[in-house]
């Protein structure tokens, strides 16, 4: 890997935006402690695509992903972002940084004493000076894409969940962030409301062009949403690739997660109903 120079093994630089490649992760090392959780981790990420991050509990998903928008600082390594070396940046770039980020927490985080509408133009109100009529028209676009037409004065805890995590991503989507993380969209849904959550996943990338990280152990979810699959096991990049290099793969512990999973390799997203 040849960090200093800023080529990358392709021979591209890793100080300018790459046609294919948004998020470009080198050589990243992350301890806390004695515990070792990255060791040396390169991964890319796809520009408008659906990049799903699969590993077990533990396995340092979250950590990883952490850094992309310097929650974390690693030990070594370097991440881009169009060319941005993000651990290079000072604090007020940095925040304006943050911004091309949307997360979509595991709980959804709205705030349960306003409506869903209050809570989708929040941001609005917090970052730009937008008028109301121009926040009522984002906030109202945002909650038709996703199908939450008619919740707008509803409270969070009257909806259903699978519905508090559509307005949480309705939320993230009002800044128009160039990247989406959704760390473990679906853990503690039943299958319906897993099914529900990956079709808003699929319909945000589809309608506002986003690139999208996943961090997922639902197999069954990853096969429906992903357009790459990268897998973290013990602390490295095991494999990464297109959902169809994946699940061709004979590496013996991914094959086995895959298998155990009860999920048949077979069905892909555009196999998907
Ligand atoms: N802020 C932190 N301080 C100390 N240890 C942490 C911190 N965040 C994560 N870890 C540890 O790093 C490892 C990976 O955690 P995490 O990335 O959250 O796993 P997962 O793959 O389930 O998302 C775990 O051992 C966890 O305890
Ligand atoms: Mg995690």
């Amino acid at each position: 890997m040849s960090n200093g120079a800023r080529l990358d093994h392709d021979g591209t630089p890793l100080d300018q935006p790459h046609p294919r490649w948004h998020v470009r992760v080198r050589g990243l090392d992350k301890s806390f402690g004695a515990n070792h959780v990255l060791d040396h981790v390169d991964l890319d990420i796809e520009r408008g695509k659906v990049n799903v991050v699969i590993g077990a509990s533990g396995a340092g998903k979250s950590v990883l992903i952490k850094h992309f928008m310097v929650l974390l600082r690693p030990d070594r390594g370097s991440v881009w972002v169009d060319g941005t070396d993000v651990f290079a940046l000072a604090s007020k770039p940095l925040s304006s940084f943050r911004r091309k980020f949307g997360l979509v927490f595991q709980f959804s985080a709205l705030f349960d004493s306003l409506t869903v509408e209050e809570n989708c133009a929040f941001p609005l109100k917090e970052h730009t000076k937008k008028s109301r009529a121009e926040i009522k028209d984002i906030v109202n676009d945002r909650l038709g894409a996703l199908g939450l037409e008619g919740t707008q004065r509803k409270y969070p805890g009257e909806l259903s969940g699978g519905m508090r995590k559509r307005v949480g991503l309705a939320r993230a989507l009002v800044l128009e962030p160039e990247i989406l993380i959704f760390d473990e969209p679906t853990t503690g849904l039943d299958p319906l409301a897993t099914r529900n959550v990956d079709e808003m996943i699929l319909a945000a990338v589809e309608r506002y062009k986003v690139t999208s990280v996943v961090i997922s152990h639902d197999m069954a979810s990853v096969f429906r949403i992903a357009d790459r699959i990268a897998m973290i096991h013990q602390h490295r990049i095991l494999a990464a690739g297109t959902v169809e290099e994946i699940q061709a793969s004979r590496e013996p512990y991914l094959f086995e997660f895959i298998r155990t999973s009860g999920v048949a390799a077979a069905y892909g997203k555009e196999a998907a109903p």
